[in-house]
């Protein structure tokens, strides 16, 4: 119904690549993350390999996750390494000050954190402690990991790993503008190029460093990072969240909720694209050949807690309106690819905008995992741009373009086209001009549902799932698709 969406494909003029870190993955030590969401140690009522859990670890593998960050977030600031490492009984119990002021066990440290990226397949992005460490434990933690001889790789030996592991990626620290020290931008600065001194990867191997960035719109922190510390840093980090109900602490539901409050989050994440192009713009004052990365390592739906769970486990569940911020996120981050070259979305398992929930010995996925898992050919893609003319959908004082989408090239030259559909109450017919290619046919993926806020429950956990979509065709060079309201759509170009 309602007015067509036009739009044009420019697979004649490719952008960047579509960097996979940009699926990074964010495990913090917060409410049931790490223990009972991903580790289970010696709980052997629940199938788990080397203490992690077969079906999450699983799930993980099949979306491809290329990095997982961890130990925080506001624990990272926290965190000392070497009560992580060592026989388990032996690691001092400490409280996690940060999240709910429970008891943090110290089971999963290090050589845990490099199993879990084992058996996913992931790779390493450790935020270093800033707030109250010093520039010694940091540097020795990346000794400690990295280094193929010497004390520290002895005693990384004798508590089982004798080779030393890749560390590719190491935040100097998490806002330092908050939890990570309350630090005005000019001493983050400071501090972040006297910690950065000190870290040295071994010969022949690198560990890009990336500063703690600006809280949402804080442009003045990009700017003095940027001019005190940018020549010392290959990233720079931004954290965004999408709260809707305004105020603090979020008290949005996340199931049961009404239009209002639907397009009220869908804004709120379309502003991301306006954070990242200004944020951006003044990046390039200092660094215009966007050596610098930036890393929006915080993103995601922040909704009320979960009735009845813990306030300081964040733990709430995801419907598919948390399914459209997935895709319209992972589509600005098409527009921005040349300087966005990694995102991770908060957080992995059981936190925030997780991929799965789990609850004992039971899992299911949510619908931004089967976002995530309909992106995979994204990763390490070229970006194809496409320019979208489309109805805006309004709902009282919230507006925006009804239709969001982006397009990549695959290394083996398939073309994938993603479409959502941000209204909630009209389908919407797209016609794309493939301009640059002779593609003939259209199959892919869609994710929808009846209900604004469809979500899984462990008793019902495929009530939000990808079905085939066979109502796209190719004609003449135009692609014709009729999206459902409220629906993603992946297509694949044949
Ligand atoms: O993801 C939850 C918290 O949000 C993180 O610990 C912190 O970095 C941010 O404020």
């Amino acid at each position: 119904g309602g007015t067509p969406t036009t739009a044009t494909l420019h697979a004649d003029t490719p952008g960047p690549t579509y960097d996979a870190r940009i699926f990074t993955q964010f495990a913090e030590h917060l409410g049931n993350g790490i223990y009972g969401g991903l580790w289970v140690g010696n709980d052997k009522s629940i199938p788990n390999t080397n203490g992690f859990r077969n079906d999450v670890v699983a799930a993980l593998r099949e979306l491809k996750v290329p990095v997982i960050r961890w130990p925080g977030g506001c624990f990272a600031d926290e965190y000392h390494w070497r009560e992580g490492i060592g026989p388990q009984g032996k690691r001092p119990v400490k409280i996690n000050t940060n999240w709910g002021g429970v008891t943090e066990p110290n089971a999963v440290g290090t050589h845990e954190y490099f199993e879990l990226l084992r058996q996913v397949g992931a790779q390493a992005y450790i935020s270093g402690n800033v707030g109250n460490g010093t520039a010694r434990e940091m540097a020795e933690w990346v000794e400690y990991i990295t280094s193929p001889a010497g004390s520290l790789a002895d005693e990384r030996a004798r508590n089982g790993h004798k080779e030393p592991w890749a560390l590719p990626l190491l935040g100097i620290g998490n806002e330092l503008w908050g939890c990570g020290g309350n630090m005005r931008p000019e001493y983050a600065a400071d501090e972040t190029r006297r910690f950065g001194t000190f870290i040295k990867a071994p010969e022949g191997t690198r560990v890009l460093k990336i500063a703690s960035g600006a809280n949402a719109g804080d442009y003045t922190w990009t700017d003095t990072i940027m001019r005190l510390a940018g020549d010392q840093l290959d990233g720079l980090s931004l954290h965004y969240y999408t709260v809707p109900g305004g105020g603090w602490p979020p008290r949005v539901p996340a199931v049961g909720f009404d239009e209002h409050s639907w397009a009220e989050t869908l804004a709120g994440a379309r502003r991301m694209d306006e954070l990242i192009t200004r944020h951006s713009a003044v990046m390039d004052k200092y660094d215009p050949a966007k050596r610098v990365f930036l890393a929006v390592d915080e993103w995601g739906t922040w909704y009320a807690q979960d009735p009845g769970s813990h306030p300081g486990f964040l733990r709430q569940q995801n419907s598919l309106r948390d399914a459209l911020v997935a895709s319209t996120t992972l589509d600005i981050f098409a527009r921005h690819a040349d300087r966005v070259r990694l995102s991770a979305i908060a957080q992995m398992v059981n936190v925030l905008q997780a991929m799965v929930l789990t609850e004992g010995r039971k899992m299911v996925l949510t619908p931004t995992y089967h976002v995530f898992m309909m992106y995979r050919p994204w990763q390490d893609a070229t970006v194809l741009p496409i320019d979208i003319v489309t109805p805006w959908y309004a709902k009282d004082e919230f507006t925006m373009p009804a239709v969001s989408g982006s397009a990549v090239r695959d290394k083996a030259g398939a073309v994938h086209v993603a479409l959502s559909n941000r209204d909630p109450n009209q389908a919407n017919t797209v016609t794309v001009k493939l301009a640059g290619l002779a593609a003939t046919s259209a199959s892919g993926q869609v994710l929808t549902a009846a209900a604004m806020d469809a979500h899984n429950t462990f008793a019902a956990p495929d009530a939000v799932r990808p079905a085939p979509f066979n109502a796209a065709t190719i004609q003449n060079g135009v692609l014709n698709v009729t999206l459902p309201p409220k629906s993603v759509v992946v297509l694949d170009l044949r």
